[in-house]
Order: structure tokens, then C-alpha cells, then sequence
């Protein structure tokens, strides 16, 4: 089957049957990009079922929670893996001596460039295919992610095997399947991103809601289709 078939049959595939094409496909060059958000330890125990060795990363913008951080440990030991951290090439204070201070207060686009968009783009450079944890109904511009795409932006093949899952499967699979979560979920964090621009969010309110409260911005950059 050439791609064109692959984007449109895959689109009939479970997440596991997904995840499996790719590390077939791509062997040694093909990584999970994990924030260890929900859907992100979803993968990671689906993919520690269909594959043996497999590789994961995360932007580590040195600004993360240190839930987050100590998720990460707890990750690596139950799945026996090793988790890349990509950085930025500055530490905060440099950034700081650059740009000035609380540079993600006056121009977060540019502070999320310099610490997530940055070094992925210099991941995904080593890589021929990456998975990912979006799901169609977070934000608009995923509302047409397919399962297997060209990701035009970086230039590699995007797999996204969640993309038709809602929050409460991603829930029932966490809960079935015991895997490890980030704990602020529980304190009113859906989405979590830099402790700078990740708030709680009240009931009712959008899942994403806590991500760059106030801004209209919506996403870091990670998965638009075009160039941020
Ligand atoms: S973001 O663009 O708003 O930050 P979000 O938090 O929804 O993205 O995460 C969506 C997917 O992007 C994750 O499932 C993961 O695949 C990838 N991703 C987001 N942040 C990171 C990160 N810090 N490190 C690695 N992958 C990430």
C-alpha cells in the first residue's frame, strides 16, 4: 500500500494497530514525543504491549512541574525505558539575560519557540516518523488530524493514534490498564504544560482552558500546519 492508502485505511485502525505500522515501518526511526500528559501515558503503555524497545522523548523546557518530573521516574522504572530530555539551548537565566525576565509573560509564542518548537525541530530532524498524544476535539486545529499524516510543518510522517479518542476513553484506559498519571489531574489540571502557563480550570469549564489563560493562544506550536 503506497501512503495515500495508509492515511485513509489507518483511519479504521485501533491505536495499537497504529502504533504497530509505525514501529514496523520505521524501526529505529520513529519516537513517542510525551509530555506525560493522560493520552501520553496512554501510548506508553500501549506501546510497551506491542513493541519491545521503543523510544520516548520530552521537551523538558525546565520549567515543567515537578509532578511531572517525578511521573517521568516513575515511568522509566515501571516500563523499564529511558526517556530522552530534549532542552532548550538556554538555560532560563540566559534566556532571561537575552530576552529579559518572564519573557513567557510578555511574548509567550516566542518563549514556547525557545523551549518546545526549538528543540523538537532538532529532534524530528534525527527522526522519520513521530507519535503523538493529540486528540481532534482539543483544540480546532486538530479537528482534522489524521491517525497517519504527513506532517508538512517538520517533514516527517506524524502518527497520531489517539486522534479519535475522547477524554473519558483515555480515562477508562488509565484506569483499566493502572497506568501512571500525572497527579495534578486530580487537582483540577487537564492539560498541562510549563507551571508559568498552566493554571487549574474550573468546572464546566474547557479541558485546555488552564493552558495560556487569558491569551488567545491555544497552542505552543507542536501541531500547527504551518510554521508558527
Ligand atoms: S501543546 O502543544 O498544547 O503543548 P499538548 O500539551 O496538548 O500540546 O500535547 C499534545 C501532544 O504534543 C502530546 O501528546 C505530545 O505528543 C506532544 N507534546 C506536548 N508537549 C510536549 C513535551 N513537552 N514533550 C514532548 N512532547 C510533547
Amino acid at each position: 500500500m503506497n501512503f495515500d492508502q495508509i492515511e485513509i485505511v489507518s483511519e479504521t485502525w485501533k491505536p495499537q494497530e497504529v502504533l504497530r505500522w509505525g514501529f514496523e515501518r520505521f524501526g529505529n526511526s520513529i519516537a513517542l514525543a510525551s509530555s506525560f500528559g493522560a493520552e501520553d501515558v496512554v501510548l506508553i503503555d500501549m506501546a510497551a504491549g506491542v513493541q519491545q524497545h521503543f523510544e520516548v522523548f520530552t521537551l523538558d523546557t525546565d520549567f515543567l512541574f515537578p509532578e511531572t518530573y517525578d511521573l517521568i521516574s516513575r515511568i522509566e522504572k515501571k516500563y523499564g525505558i529511558q526517556v530522552e530530555r530534549r532542552q532548550s539551548q538556554l538555560t532560563p537565566l540566559q534566556q532571561e539575560e537575552q530576552f529579559g525576565p518572564q519573557l513567557w509573560k510578555r511574548s509567550p509564542n516566542q518563549c514556547c519557540d525557545l523551549r518546545k518548537v526549538k528543540p523538537l525541530k532538532a529532534k524530528l530532524a534525527e527522526l522519520q516518523a513521530w507519535i503523538t498524544g493529540i486528540r481532534r476535539d482539543q483544540t480546532p486545529h486538530r479537528r482534522n488530524a489524521g491517525k497517519i499524516e504527513f506532517d508538512i510543518n517538520f517533514g516527517l510522517v506524524k502518527l497520531n493514534p489517539l486522534a479519535d479518542w475522547t477524554s473519558v476513553q483515555v480515562w477508562q484506559y488509565i484506569r483499566e490498564n493502572q497506568v501512571p498519571y500525572n497527579p495534578l489531574h486530580e487537582l483540577g489540571y487537564p492539560s498541562i504544560g510549563c507551571t508559568h502557563c498552566t493554571r487549574p480550570v474550573a468546572q464546566g469549564e474547557d479541558l485546555r482552558a488552564g493552558r495560556w489563560a487569558g491569551l488567545q493562544k491555544t497552542e505552543c506550536g507542536l501541531h500547527l500546519k504551518e510554521q508558527p
